[in-house]
């Protein structure tokens, strides 16, 4: 089913970190948004031929390279992730909008008091962002083997899973709440505004 392209599209995280300014944004630009239930999906702005689709992050670039939404806000690390596994990028970035800063990281256990990434070398490393991580091993010359997960990245080191992870870091408190400690700066991100750059048909 190909959208309707009387409106505009834009894909918006559902929740998490960039959700709640995501929305305030497109208010703050003059948008008359109907408010949204808890569990609906989309919403539509009053004011202005744009629908909002409330989707997972990770869908985000999907959504927008295949033209579904011919907007998104999401951050530049999932769009990285997504460009780099896809071989290519078929969205423009439109704008940075200054939210949702956040650093994907290498983290090892706090007991560790010395690092280097030397260090990386023959290690098992647990993430949700294998792409941007074999981009940075191999940068440096480093074979190691990524342990891909999902979520809560953060216990891998407990479980016995990875002896280091490399996971977004925003306050540290999760990193900390886990016997955790940054060791190295993988990729800095915040959220943009991107397009799509597949060509509209009518
Ligand atoms: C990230 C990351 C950490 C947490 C770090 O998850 O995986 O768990 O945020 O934030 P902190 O440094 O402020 O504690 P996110 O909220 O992006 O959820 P997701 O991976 O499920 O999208
Ligand atoms: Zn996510």
């Amino acid at each position: 089913m190909s959208p309707d392209r009387s409106r505009l599209h834009i894909a918006l995280q559902k929740s998490g970190r960039l959700a709640d300014q995501s929305r305030q944004l497109l208010k703050a630009a003059g948008l008359k948004l109907s408010e949204a239930g808890k569990n609906h999906l989309t919403a539509r702005a009053e004011n202005f031929p744009l629908d909002l689709m409330f989707v997972r992050d990770d869908d985000i670039p999907t959504f927008v390279a295949d033209g579904v939404c011919e907007l998104g806000i999401v951050g530049q690390n999932v769009l990285e992730e997504y460009a780099l596994g896809q071989q290519g990028r078929r969205f423009e970035e439109v704008a940075r909008l200054g939210f949702g800063r956040c650093s994907l990281k290498i983290a090892a256990p706090d007991s560790l008091n010395f690092f280097n990434v030397a260090m990386l070398a023959g290690q098992r490393i647990a993430t949700s962002y294998p792409h941007l991580l074999e981009r940075f091993l191999a940068e440096r010359g480093i074979s190691a083997e990524i342990v891909t997960m999902r979520g809560a990245v953060e216990l891998a080191p407990r479980l016995g899973i990875a002896r280091f992870i490399c996971d977004l870091v925003s306050t540290g408190a999760t990193l900390e709440a886990n016997g955790l400690a940054p060791v190295a700066d993988v990729f800095d991100s915040e959220a943009v505004l991107v397009r799509t750059s597949k060509p509209i048909d009518a």
